[in-house]
């Protein structure tokens, strides 16, 4: 049956996806792009997900799935579908766009699924950043934290897959640049899912002026797993971040850099040496008041998992033994909101 035979229900009945999928598939049933979606032939296609960052192991997995209209096609129109709704947000850095997992029940396809969205979107992306000037080495730099996340998809659950799709709408809309050591996400504040969620109160932000207000332009600072966060990295990448968006997004006039992280925890510098990467790379950040007291987010950042008692975790590094020390002592980590004048 061609894909655009297929309805949302023979959809839903045959992948068997559930009442939960019933508002997506709602929405996407209303998507279909102008441009049909089209994935290279699988000779190709190894290459292709090379240069996203897949690695060797994880793309034998994926190839040995990699679908196509004639062979998948009520997976093929979803692909289409969710394409179509990454690129009706192009540019849109405050778009949230629903992103479920498909069921376990369909095994590596199902896992594999948001991987073959995005390299469908790769082209639309490449021209994307090719109108904004974006230079080569950075559009693919960008493109290929879909590689680091199916990496951490191995490592913390064993198998090939993309679990974290919603990050990954960033770099497929246009929205996020990574540059040198860190990445900046283009939003307004307080217009869309990056928030950011502690803020000063409305007194402090009439205080503080143009560039903290609901609605200013702001980057949003995050930090991908590549190595040290030495303090040259960052000043190095803040300031190609400074170059890059006044060359290639000059509307995007920011006055700060927003960062929300467990990495922003002051407790940590009560353990880590004042000489830490993490510590100095604290000491940037001005913090808004609040925090989320939960010690997930940095046992997930940390250890790639919260354990049911902090006995069966790793204890080889400062951190590691720090994040332990203050769990048994009653503690709890949090996760805060900073900003850096750009
Ligand atoms: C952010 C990051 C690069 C910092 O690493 P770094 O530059 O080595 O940081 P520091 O110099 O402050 O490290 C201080 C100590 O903590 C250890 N450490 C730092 N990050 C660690 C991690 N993720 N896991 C285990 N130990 C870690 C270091 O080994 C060092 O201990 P040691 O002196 O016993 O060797 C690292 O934590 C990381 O890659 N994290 C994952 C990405 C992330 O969390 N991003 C933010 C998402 S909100």
């Amino acid at each position: 049956m061609p894909t655009s035979d297929l309805t949302a229900a023979v959809v839903a009945d045959r992948l068997g996806l559930d009442d939960s999928y019933r508002d997506w598939l709602t929405a996407l049933a209303r998507c279909e792009p102008a441009t049909p979606a089209s994935l290279p032939p699988p000779s190709e296609a190894d290459a292709l997900l090379a240069r996203l960052g897949v690695r060797d192991d994880d793309r034998g997995d994926v190839l040995e799935v990699w679908p196509s209209a004639q062979t998948d096609p009520e997976l093929w129109w979803l692909v289409e579908r969710c394409r179509g709704r990454v690129l009706a947000a192009m540019g849109d850095g405050d778009a949230a766009i629903a992103c479920p997992s498909l069921p376990a029940a369909l095994g590596l396809k199902g896992r594999c699924f948001w991987i073959f969205v995005y390299a469908a979107t790769v082209d639309d992306a490449r021209r994307w950043h090719g109108e904004h000037g974006v230079p080569d080495d950075v559009s693919w730099a960008t493109l290929a934290d879909l590689g680091q996340q199916v990496m951490l998809h191995r490592r913390r659950h064993g198998t090939t897959g993309l679990d974290l799709q919603w990050w990954l709408v960033l770099h497929f809309t246009g929205a996020i640049y990574e540059l040198g050591r860190l990445q900046f996400h283009m939003h307004h504040l307080f217009r869309g899912p990056a928030g950011p969620p502690f803020w000063p109160d409305a007194d402090e932000v009439e205080r503080l002026g143009p560039g903290f207000r609901a609605g200013d332009a702001a980057l949003g600072i995050h930090i991908p797993e590549h190595g040290h966060l030495t303090p040259e990295g960052c000043d190095e990448s803040l300031a190609m971040a400074r170059d890059f968006f006044a060359r290639c997004f000059p509307e995007h006039r920011a006055r700060l850099g927003t960062c929300t992280s467990w990495l922003l925890d002051e407790q940590l510098a009560e353990y880590l040496r004042p000489t830490s990467n993490i510590v100095r790379f604290q000491r940037r950040f001005h913090l808004a008041p609040g925090a989320a007291e939960d010690s997930r987010s940095t046992l997930r950042f940390v250890f790639d998992r919260v354990p049911k008692s902090v006995d069966e975790l790793p204890q080889r590094t400062t951190l590691e033994k720090a994040i332990v020390e203050h769990i048994r002592g009653g503690g709890t980590w949090r996760t805060r909101t900073g900003w850096v004048e750009l």
